[in-house]
């Protein structure tokens, strides 16, 4: 697997150390946002798969009381390195229909085009929460993406492939602990 590496885009002390940063921006604004009206308590979305190892990693550096629902989306089916259009895959939707006292985080692993990310933001808000918020690891620099509103984002990297922390390819490579690139013969058969 190691092998397959072009470049290490972002290591994982980078990482952790950015990560920790955001929840501490995340706790404070839940905070102010809750103040006077009840719990600083969070309902947090993570959208499946991708977003699994940095969710895990952000939840653990968030000191609020949450509740998780998880959403399911693909984009980037099996061998592909451009997007196919998000589609929601709704029987693997865990969101209640009234999230009227919820503070909402929706996660997802990275902002390329923007359809996942607007996706499930038009499904969370039909369940009506008290405030929404939005986070990605990456943000690819492209148009489509920096245009897109977000609350939050760890890292902005340039308009390539990656994969590790949660991203894959062909469903492998999710679990390296750096942001990387992959050699071109490994993906050379993608989106043929
Ligand atoms: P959109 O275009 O909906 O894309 O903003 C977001 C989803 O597409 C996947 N994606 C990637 N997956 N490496 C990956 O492994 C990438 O460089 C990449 N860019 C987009 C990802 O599932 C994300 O949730």
């Amino acid at each position: 697997m190691n092998d397959d590496i072009d470049q290490v885009l972002i290591g994982r002390d980078d990482l952790d150390r950015r990560v920790t940063e955001v929840a501490r921006q995340i706790a404070g604004d839940i905070g102010v946002a809750a103040s006077g009206v009840g719990a600083a308590e969070i309902t947090i979305v993570p959208i499946l798969t991708g977003s699994i190892i940095f969710v895990s990693d952000l939840i653990r550096k968030l000191p609020l009381p949450m509740q998780i629902h998880l959403v399911s989306v693909s984009a980037y089916p099996g061998r592909s390195t451009r997007s196919r259009g998000a589609r929601i895959r709704s029987q693997l939707t865990s969101l209640p229909e009234d999230l009227a006292d919820a503070h909402v985080l929706v996660v997802d692993d990275i902002l390329d085009t923007g359809g996942t990310l607007g996706i499930v933001r038009d499904l969370v808000l039909r369940s009506r929460p008290r405030s929404l918020r939005t986070c990605v690891l990456l943000r690819k620099r492209r148009p489509a993406a920096m245009a897109f509103p977000v609350d939050y984002v760890c890292f902005d990297i340039p308009d390539v492939f990656v994969v590790g922390c949660g991203l894959d390819y062909n469903g492998y490579y999710r679990n390296l602990p750096d942001i990387v690139t992959l050699r071109q013969e490994v993906t050379a058969g993608a989106d043929a």
